[in-house]
């Protein structure tokens, strides 16, 4: 299942505003066309926004008309800046844009030779995504017992990455090896991405998926019906992960129910230069809130929060799982560098 290709000049995905009821692919074919996807959730999930992202750039190298490398570098610098201002919160994003440009500029040769590269790069970057995950898929299996029942919040799937999938990569690697396990899937509310997407992943995979509200996790940790979380991260700072509206929740009642709550994100998604006060949580528009889906349930008028992630402090988490092997923050007083992480059973 992969969510997002690159064929002779276009960007092939899947629009995930439509589903579960549709499957309607989208081609685009300029860096506004990407921006306008992102920005309106038909691409969503933190390492498909970063693939994406470099194929933006890769749209915009393969069609340009410039004449000179510097005119196809300012138009590479302009597509950046309109990517950079879709969402703000998840960093692959960033770590995307600044990796495509970093690469343009230092590529010796003429425009022609400047497009290859970025065309290259884009397609290198959602190759790693999946590898990555195939790979946070095994070392977090090793986590999963059989029998576990594995509450998920959100969509960590193979649909908000470029293939596989980062917390449900997890799951897919343990029910691959042969582990018979079972999935609560949280609605989240506003979006909906549990009940639309996380659910559709798992019902085509054949793994047993069981849908609740969001707030229903209590009741279900409380009854004892929960071995395990697996959540994605949008980033992941010095002290805290940074997720979907509702995390901190879950991993706080995950905490009080000794729960191990674990978190799957490729490095791609670490921001070890930064802590959560310094990262921009989305606003999104009231009517998320006052709507479900296109069903207006509140009064006209009344005053709306609408936060798209919250900041779950690291004390909460059990673990880190990315491609490089198990990170265990409490091991390492909450301290993360990614040169020293604290990695168990990596290769
Ligand atoms: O607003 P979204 O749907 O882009 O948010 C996605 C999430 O919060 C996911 O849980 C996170 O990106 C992990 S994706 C592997």
């Amino acid at each position: 299942m992969r969510t997002i290709e690159w064929r002779d000049g276009k960007v092939i995905t899947i629009d995930q505003m439509k589903l579960p009821h549709e499957e309607v692919f989208i081609e685009m074919k300029n860096c506004e066309e990407v921006a306008e996807a992102i920005k309106t959730m038909k691409i969503r999930g933190a390492p498909l926004i970063g693939a994406a992202a470099a194929y933006g750039l890769a749209l915009t190298a393969y069609h340009s008309k410039a004449n000179s490398r510097e005119e196809l570098l300012a138009e590479l610098e302009r597509c950046g800046e309109m990517l950079r201002r879709t969402r703000p919160t998840a960093v692959n994003l960033f770590w995307a844009v600044d990796r495509v440009l970093k690469k343009a500029n230092n590529v010796e040769g003429d425009v022609g030779t400047i497009a290859e590269k970025v065309v290259e790069e884009a397609n290198l970057i959602a190759e790693e995504d999946v590898e990555a995950n195939r790979r946070m898929g095994k070392f977090g299996a090793q986590l999963i017992e059989d029998g576990d029942t594995i509450l998920t919040h959100c969509n960590a799937g193979a649909l908000a990455t470029v293939d596989y999938g980062t917390a449900l990569g997890v799951i897919r690697a343990a029910w691959e090896e042969g582990k018979k396990i079972r999935v609560i899937a949280t609605e989240t509310r506003p979006k909906l991405q549990g009940a639309r997407l996380t659910v559709y992943e798992l019902m085509r995979d054949g793994i047993p998926v069981t849908l609740i509200t969001d707030n229903m996790v209590g009741y279900v940790m409380y009854k004892g019906l929960v071995s395990k979380v697996i959540v994605g991260a949008d980033r992941i700072v010095r002290d805290a992960v940074i997720n979907k509206i509702g995390t901190y929740t879950v991993a706080v009642l995950a905490h009080e129910h000794n729960i191990p709550f674990y978190v799957a994100a490729p490095t791609s998604t670490f921001d070890l230069d930064k802590t959560s006060s310094q990262v921009v949580i989305e606003e999104r528009n009231s009517q998320e809130v006052t709507h479900v889906l296109s069903v207006q349930i509140a009064p006209d008028g009344v005053k709306v929060l609408n936060p798209a992630f919250d900041v779950t402090p690291l004390k909460y988490v059990s673990a880190i799982i990315c491609e490089k092997g198990i990170l265990k923050p409490k091991e390492t007083n909450f301290e993360l560098k990614l040169e020293s992480l604290n990695l168990i059973d990596s290769q």
